[in-house]
């Protein structure tokens, strides 16, 4: 690999769309957890954030293609919720991101905050992909555990294909009516015009190994220039959090650069700006949620893209929302105590 393929950082992929389309639930069967079905009344009510190491997804998808060359260290994924009253985290996941996943249910087709997920999509410009999910429900639907969707696909009786393009078409011509043309991955003829679309089952797994490798192919493709490692500081707080043992933390989507233990950050506080140091930076397991509680690794130093939790003195009154700043040699601590209160 070049120098600068060795420089990407990793790609953040959002995942959007109406609320129990399966987007948590196909996170679940990826990382092999059931954070699902641990949520209050299996609705999504924060912002997620997983980290795919590379190794992981170039397992899942070996049967696609043994040689493809994936030049990413790994895939951090934002799960958000769907629900209606979550319209503000919707819009703080989708703008964090490089590419999206747009979970449309096949059953269901295009849903309230599908076509929500599509405007903030549309006004920012994201290239997305469509997650067609639950194919497992059309009747008579047989299993093929993690294998993609073409061999699967082949092996589904007359009557199961033929629900399964009646309902694909009714999908397009919906998406067509909000203005986008989209197709079948493996049809698609037009990338970059037409949007794909990847059928998938969060239960069974079929079409996961497809959706990932188009993710990383996608980004690593055409986003280079986004994802060579330039050393500006981009992070987010996501969530203001009393952690067992570690007081007051901020968790935080690291967009871009590199944080350190030891870095004097700024961040926004509901009584003013808060200058402080961190004292760890920690992450879950790769391929853990970053919201659920588990154990955490500590680092001295971590790049992007990853989902960290910090701690640090006097995070009590931290805004989640709002951008994280570290304060460099050069930089005049009163300015950046009043840029990050602008947010
Ligand atoms: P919110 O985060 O609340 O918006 O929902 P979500 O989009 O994350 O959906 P979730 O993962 O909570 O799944 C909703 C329901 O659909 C759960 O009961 C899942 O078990 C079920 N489900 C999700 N994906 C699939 C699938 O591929 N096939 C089937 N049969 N059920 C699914
Ligand atoms: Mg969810
Ligand atoms: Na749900």
């Amino acid at each position: 690999a070049s120098e600068r393929e060795r420089n990407l950082r990793s790609p953040i992929c959002c995942i959007m769309g109406h609320v129990d389309t399966g987007k948590t639930k196909l996170l679940d069967f990826i990382r092999g957890t059931n954070v699902q079905e641990c949520e209050a009344g299996g609705i999504t009510q924060q912002i997620g954030a997983t980290y795919f190491p590379i190794e992981n997804i170039q397992q899942r998808t070996k049967e696609l293609k043994a040689d493809a060359k994936l030049n990413v260290p790994g895939l951090l994924v934002i799960d958000t919720p769907g629900h209606e009253s979550f319209s503000n985290l919707r819009s703080r996941g989708s703008g964090l991101c490089d590419i999206a996943i747009l979970v449309v249910d096949i059953m269901h087709g295009l849903e309230r905050q599908t076509i929500e997920s599509l405007d903030l999509l549309k006004m920012r410009n994201t290239e997305f992909v469509v997650a067609l999910n639950k194919v497992d429900r059309l009747y008579g639907w047989k299993t093929f555990r993690n294998t993609p969707i073409v061999k699967a696909m082949k092996q589904q009786s007359k009557d199961v294909q033929n629900e399964f393009n009646i309902r694909l078409t009714q999908i397009i011509t919906e998406f067509k009516n909000q203005g986008l043309n989209t197709e079948l991955y493996y049809k698609n003829k037009d990338m970059g015009e037409t949007f794909n679309i990847v059928p998938t089952s969060a239960i069974s797994g079929e079409g996961i190994p497809d959706l990932l490798l188009l993710l990383v192919q996608w980004t690593q493709k055409t986003m280079f220039e986004k994802l060579t490692s330039s050393n500006e500081i981009q992070c987010t707080v996501l969530e203001v959090k009393v952690a067992e043992g570690h007081g007051t933390t901020i968790d935080v989507v690291l967009v871009n650069g590199i944080l350190h233990e030891g870095d004097q950050i700024v961040v926004c506080g509901m009584q003013g700006a808060i200058v402080t140091t961190i004292r760890a930076l920690l992450t879950p397991h790769p391929m853990k949620e970053l919201r659920v509680k588990g154990t955490y690794l500590h680092h001295k130093e971590i790049k992007a893209a990853q989902g960290i939790k910090i701690t640090a003195q006097g995070l009590e009154h931290a805004i989640a929302g709002t951008s994280l700043y570290v304060v460099g040699p050069n930089d005049e601590l009163e300015d950046m105590k009043e840029s990050v209160m602008e947010d």
